[in-house]
C-alpha cells in the first residue's frame, strides 16, 4: 500500500509543503465547527501526527467514522508546520477508512490503569506506554546482538525441549504427548511410552548447550525464551522469559564480570541514543530521574562486594528484615533491595556465594564452601544477571552431581566436556524482561511482555 512512515514527516524537513500519503490508527480526535483534528500513530515513533480536516472539503457523514478512536485511516494531504516551529501536521485532501472502530473500543480517552490494560493484551500495545515499551524491547534486543557481534561472539541456538534441568531447581515444565492413563504403573513406564521414550521438559536455560558450543567456538551467546514453573506470583517472575546467555572459553570469573559490565554499559548507551523519546516519556511518567540513572550506568563503575561482606552490611543495617540474614542463606528480595537501593545506590555484583545455595555447575572455590558465582543486582529490580565460572574439573563436577542426587545419565555429555580438553570457562544469563524493567522504570514484569505467562494467567 503506497504510504510513508509517520516518522519520516518529522525526520525529513524537505517534506514541508509536499503532498504525502500516510496511514495510522486514530489516537485522539477533536471536532469543531469548521475543522476537525485526528492525531494518528502508525507505530513508527512515539509522537503522533495531527491530521487537519477542513470540514467544508469533506462530507460530514464520511468524516465522522474517521474521528473514532481506534479507527485505521489512510490520508492524503499536505505537510504543514504545526503550532511549534519543529512540529508538523497534515492538511487532508483525501481520506479513506481502512478499518472502522466504534464506542466499544476499550481505549477511550481516559488514562487506564496498568491492571486494566493487562486484561486486554491484544489492544494495550496501541497505548503510548506499551508502544514505547515494545519499541525499547526491540531496540534492546538489537543492542544485545550488536554488542555480541562486534565483540566476536557467535549467536547459537540452544534447544527449547531438553532432557536436563540446568538449574536443578525442579522448575521444569514437562513436555509430554500422552495424557492420563490408569493402566500405567510407574513413572518409568509412563515416560517409556511418551514421545521421546524418556522424560522431557522446556528449557530453563540454554547454558549447558551453550557450554558445548563455547568449548569449540570459543565465544558464543544464546538468546531465546526460557521457561520456569516457579510457583511464585511476584512482579519479577514470569513462567516464560527471555535470556541472553554468553558463554566464554578461557575466561575466569573476573573476566566474565568484565564482559557482563561491558555488555550492560553498551546496551544502555545504545538505548540512550536510539530510544531518547521513549526514555524521556518513561522518565516523565514512570520513574523520575530514569535518564540520569541510565547515564550513570553507562559512565560509572559498578560496585562489587563479597557475599560474606554483604551479609555483614545487612546485619549492620539496623533494618528489620522479614527473612533472616545469616551466612549460608540466600539473599531475599528485601535484602537485595537494601543493598542496591539504599546502600550502594547503583548496580552491584555480589560475588562468591555459598556453594549449597547455588547450582551444581559452578566452580568451587579453594575454601570448599563457596563458588565463583555472582549475581548482578540493580536498584528497583534486584537480580538481573546470574553469572559464574564453571567447574572445569571432572572429578569435582561428578561428585557434585552425585551428591545432589541428580541423574548421572542426563549429564554424561556435559561431563565429557571436562574429560576432553577441559578449559576454564564462564558465562552468565541476563534476563531480558528484568533488564527492560530496569531501563523503562516499569515495576511489573507483566508490563514488559505483551503476552505475559505467569502463575494462573495465560491470555
Ligand atoms: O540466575 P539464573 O537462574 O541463571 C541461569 O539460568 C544460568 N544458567 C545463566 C547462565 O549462567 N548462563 O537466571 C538468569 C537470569 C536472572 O538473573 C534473571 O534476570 C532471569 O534470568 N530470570 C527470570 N526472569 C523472569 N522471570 C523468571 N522467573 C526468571 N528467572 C530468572
Ligand atoms: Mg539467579
Amino acid at each position: 500500500m503506497e504510504h510513508i512512515d509517520l516518522k519520516k514527516i518529522h525526520e525529513n524537513a524537505e517534506l514541508l509543503g509536499k503532498t504525502v500519503t500516510v496511514c495510522g490508527w486514530v489516537r485522539t480526535s477533536r471536532d469543531s465547527k469548521n475543522v476537525a483534528f485526528a492525531e494518528i500513530n502508525d507505530g513508527s515513533e512515539l509522537e503522533h501526527v495531527q491530521i487537519v480536516f477542513d470540514k467544508n472539503k469533506f462530507d460530514e457523514q464520511k468524516l465522522a467514522p474517521m474521528l473514532n478512536l481506534g479507527a485505521a485511516i489512510k490520508v492524503v494531504g499536505t505537510v504543514e508546520r504545526g503550532m511549534k516551529e519543529e512540529s508538523r501536521e497534515i492538511r487532508a485532501t483525501d481520506v479513506v477508512l481502512l478499518g472502522a472502530s466504534d464506542g466499544s473500543y476499550p481505549l477511550q480517552k481516559k488514562r487506564h490503569t496498568m491492571e486494566f490494560l493487562r486484561t486486554i493484551p491484544h489492544l494495550r500495545v496501541r497505548t503510548n506506554t506499551f508502544n514505547a515499551v515494545f519499541r525499547v524491547r526491540s531496540e534492546l534486543s538489537y543492542a544485545i546482538h550488536e554488542f555480541s557481534h562486534k565483540n566476536g561472539y557467535y549467536y547459537v541456538h540452544s534447544p527449547i525441549i531438553t532432557g536436563s534441568d540446568c538449574e536443578g531447581a525442579g522448575e521444569v515444565f514437562k513436555v509430554t504427548t500422552i495424557g492420563y492413563d490408569p493402566t500405567v504403573k510407574s513413572e518409568d513406564e509412563y515416560y517409556k511410552k511418551d514421545f521421546f521414550g524418556r522424560s522431557a521438559g522446556l528449557t530453563v536455560s540454554g547454558q549447558l548447550e551453550g557450554e558445548v558450543m563455547a568449548t569449540a567456538l570459543g565465544k558464543i551467546y544464546t538468546f531465546g525464551p526460557t521457561f520456569r514453573a516457579e510457583n511464585s506470583n511476584t512482579p519479577r517472575h514470569a513462567a516464560e522469559f527471555w535470556q541472553v546467555e554468553p558463554e566464554v572459553a578461557f575466561a575466569d570469573i573476573d573476566d566474565i564480570i568484565g564482559i557482563a559490565t561491558d555488555m550492560i554499559k553498551s546496551i544502555v548507551s545504545h538505548l540512550l541514543t536510539h530510544c531518547a523519546p521513549e526514555l524521556k516519556f518513561f522518565d516523565e511518567r514512570f520513574e523520575n530521574g530514569l535518564i540520569a540513572k541510565l547515564r550513570n550506568v553507562a559512565e560509572s563503575d559498578f560496585a562489587r562486594i563479597d557475599y560474606v561482606d554483604a551479609i555483614e552490611v545487612l546485619k549492620k543495617s539496623g533494618k528489620q528484615f522479614v527473612y533472616p540474614v545469616e551466612w549460608g542463606l540466600d539473599l531475599q528480595t528485601e535484602h537485595e533491595r537494601y543493598l542496591t537501593d539504599e546502600y550502594f545506590k547503583k548496580p552491584v555484583f555480589v560475588v562468591n556465594y555459598p556453594r549449597k545455595i547455588k547450582s551444581f555447575y559452578m566452580k568451587q572455590n579453594p575454601d570448599g564452601k563457596t563458588v565463583a558465582a555472582t549475581d548482578l543486582l540493580v536498584p528497583g529490580v534486584g537480580e538481573i544477571i546470574g553469572c559464574s565460572e564453571r567447574e572445569a574439573d571432572y572429578d569435582k563436577l561428578l561428585a557434585e552431581i552425585q551428591s545432589r542426587g541428580m541423574k548421572l545419565s542426563d549429564y554424561a555429555n556435559y561431563l565429557d566436556l571436562r574429560k576432553f580438553g577441559s578449559v576454564p570457562h564462564s558465562g552468565f544469563g541476563l534476563g531480558l524482561e528484568r533488564m527492560l524493567m530496569y531501563v523503562t522504570g516499569m515495576t511489573n514484569i507483566r508490563d514488559v511482555v505483551e503476552f505475559a505467562r505467569t502463575k494462573d494467567d495465560l491470555k
